[in-house]
């Protein structure tokens, strides 16, 4: 989604401003621009429609050496992506951009035209950048006038602006949509993701919401709505470099399949223990006594985090019998008339914590009273702060659009909650202890299938980017990976691609069945295998295209025959998701496509 950046300081802040845009490339954006003023207030305003490099060649021809300036990746949602709906806005005195949705802009728009104000973009935005133009006609401060202007607009905002009168100046203000702020001598960055702060200052502070922040070379003052003095908090940015980097390989996508490994083992360091099969996840700030009482848990997120909460679902299923689970997926809960039994602990999954729906749904349930724990990745995000404990992954950044190394760890943090309270129910360490020793030795299971298979469906994968459509078929655990698999595919092969449970293949979707389909089959040698079998084999004889994936010796007859070795049994669907990311990787590869920013796809979606 959009991306905001900011630089107060004595360094060249046009320079600083590209290069942190760069940085936010991999959210997704269509336009982008920066505004940056000198001493006298002189300002330099340059917007393109497309990439970040577009808008770096023009900055080539319209240098400055303005140390003040704001910078914005513009991901269209009022009005087509073009350099006139690309921020920053100008409007009188002030220059904003804006990260959200400002619901009301119709009618502060109609107000503001009868003050002759004429636009000059279709946006939300440039309606706010008036609004406080307006205001600051009558007011003595900036600051007096952005207050006002808030308290008047409805909707979500990151928003950072200067004006000439003060070139010595810039604010921000949040709500519901990320703004952190980096803290260094003299210099003050801003942005709405911390790799935009790396390589600057580990020093941060994370606005929370209703809070405005004004930046000045001395450093920032935080105020609420009512212009009133707030504590800052300053925190220690733990993101290096190398974490944002590609390090050798082609894209971020590949490289974090390849992380996951490391990304996993760390999601589970100290927290399973094989000697004891036991588990212990200290930010879940729950008694024993508070999880035996849990009959139900309720998984919430969006895409592959509500994929994660499924996969993870089943897994929980068979470890407990008194616990109901329930997988929802945010953007439809949020809007349901839903029915909460007591007993309930809600886990909201999100890999970057500021998913809007996701959010939405965390609000709700906590104004309902329940329980909620986050499954979250990024650190010190809305969704991380906002619940009351969780389970960080700690996978480290994720920065390609599509997310795999998030789900393979949430998948293991929901698993690991589940077996916590199985613990705490008395279930025996003898019952709970195939899931803590195949946890534990799953990642080095990835590690053996991501170098046993990546030539193997290298190849496969060079043949099947013909298609431009595909069926991904499992039954019972392979099933949430179907629908997985199938996200990726989409997102980044851009294929139509449909995740169907094996079983559901007769009641409609084996008419699909054609040349112009490839189908990827999961197909695990357990108590269903026979099951399973039979619908391939329906599959089969209607003329399939099917990559099967699979772990038996068995004969198996099909187009190809992906086989994985695996000490895994009720884990195995977790290897097999590896390998249908590879697939969907090395697809996306062969057909040339934009592999970690997909087109129309922003990495996290802060608007519904
Ligand atoms: C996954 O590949 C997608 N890009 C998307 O479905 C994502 O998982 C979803 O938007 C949720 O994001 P979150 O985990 O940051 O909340």
């Amino acid at each position: 989604m959009c991306g905001i950046v900011g630089y107060i300081g004595h360094k060249e802040a046009q320079q600083i401003l590209i290069g942190g845009l760069k940085r936010l490339e991999y959210r997704g954006y269509d336009s982008a621009g920066v505004a940056t003023m000198d001493k006298n207030a002189k300002t330099t305003l340059l917007r393109s429609k497309g990439k970040v490099t577009e808008l770096e060649a023009r900055a080539q021809t319209h240098k400055t050496k303005d140390t003040v300036g704001i910078g914005h990746t513009r991901w269209a949602t009022h009005g087509e992506p073009s350099k006139r709906n690309a921020h920053p806005h100008h409007v009188g005195d002030i220059y904003l951009v804006h990260n959200g949705i400002i619901e009301n802009y119709q009618d502060l728009k109609h107000m503001l035209a009868k003050h002759d104000y004429i636009f000059k973009s279709d946006t939300d935005s440039e309606v706010l950048a008036a609004l406080i133009d307006y205001l600051n006609k009558d007011t003595s401060t900036l600051l007096e006038a952005v207050t006002g202007a808030l308290k008047m607009v409805v909707g979500a905002y990151g928003i950072a602006l200067f004006s000439v009168k003060d070139p010595n100046e810039i604010i921000i203000a949040r709500k519901g949509s990320p703004l952190i702020v980096g803290i260094a001598e003299g210099e003050v960055f801003i942005a709405s993701d911390a790799s935009a702060l790396v390589g600057h200052t580990d020093r941060v502070i994370y606005l929370h919401d209703s809070e405005i922040g004004v930046c000045s070379r001395e450093g920032i003052q935080l105020y609420d709505l009512d212009a009133q003095v707030v504590d800052a908090e300053v925190e220690k940015l733990e993101l290096d470099l190398q974490a944002i980097q590609k390090e050798g390989f082609d894209h971020f996508l590949l490289k974090e399949i390849y992380e996951q490994p490391a990304s996993l083992r760390s999601t589970l360091s100290g927290r399973i223990n094989v000697k004891t099969n036991s588990v212990k996840l200290g930010g879940v700030n729950m008694s024993d006594d508070e999880l035996r009482d849990i009959r139900n848990i309720m998984i919430v997120g969006c895409g592959t985090a509500y994929y994660a909460g499924m996969m993870a679902g089943y897994f929980i299923e068979q470890f407990t019998d008194d616990i109901t689970i329930r997988s929802e997926v945010a953007s439809e809960l949020r809007y349901r008339s839903f029915h909460v039994p007591d007993n309930t602990v809600a886990l909201i999954v999100s890999q970057s914590g500021e998913t809007a729906d996701t959010l939405a749904c965390l609000q709700e349930l906590k104004r309902r009273g329940v329980k909620c724990l986050g499954i979250v990745n990024a650190v010190g995000s809305t969704i991380a702060r906002e619940v009351d404990g969780g389970v960080y992954v700690h996978v480290g950044a994720e920065i390609s659009v599509a997310s795999t190394k998030a789900f393979t760890s949430q998948v293991a943090a929901i698993t690991m909650f589940g077996l916590m309270v199985a613990q705490a129910k008395g279930a025996s360490v003898k019952a709970l202890n195939t899931y803590v020793k195949e946890l534990y030795l799953l990642p080095g299971e990835i590690e053996a299938v991501l170098e046993n298979t990546s030539t193997e469906i290298k190849k496969i994968a060079k043949e099947y980017a013909r298609f431009e459509h595909a069926l991904y078929v499992g039954r019972d655990t392979q099933f949430p990976i179907a629908l997985e698999g199938a996200l990726k595919l989409k997102e980044v092969g851009y294929i139509q691609a449909e995740g169907y449970a094996a079983g559901e293949l007769k009641h409609g979707p084996i008419a699909l069945i054609d040349d112009r389909f490839f189908e990827v089959y999961f197909l695990q040698d357990n108590w269903l295998y026979e099951k399973s079998q039979s619908n391939l084999i329906e599959m089969n004889a209607r003329g399939a295209h099917a990559v099967v994936i699979t772990n038996t010796d068995k004969r198996i007859s099909a187009e190809k025959v992906v086989r994985i070795k695996t000490k895994l049994e009720i884990l195995t669907p977790m290897v097999f998701n590896v390998v249908s990311q590879l697939l969907a990787y090395y697809i996306a590869v062969a057909r040339g496509n934009d592999v970690d920013q997909p087109r129309n796809l922003a990495k996290s979606v802060t608007v519904e």
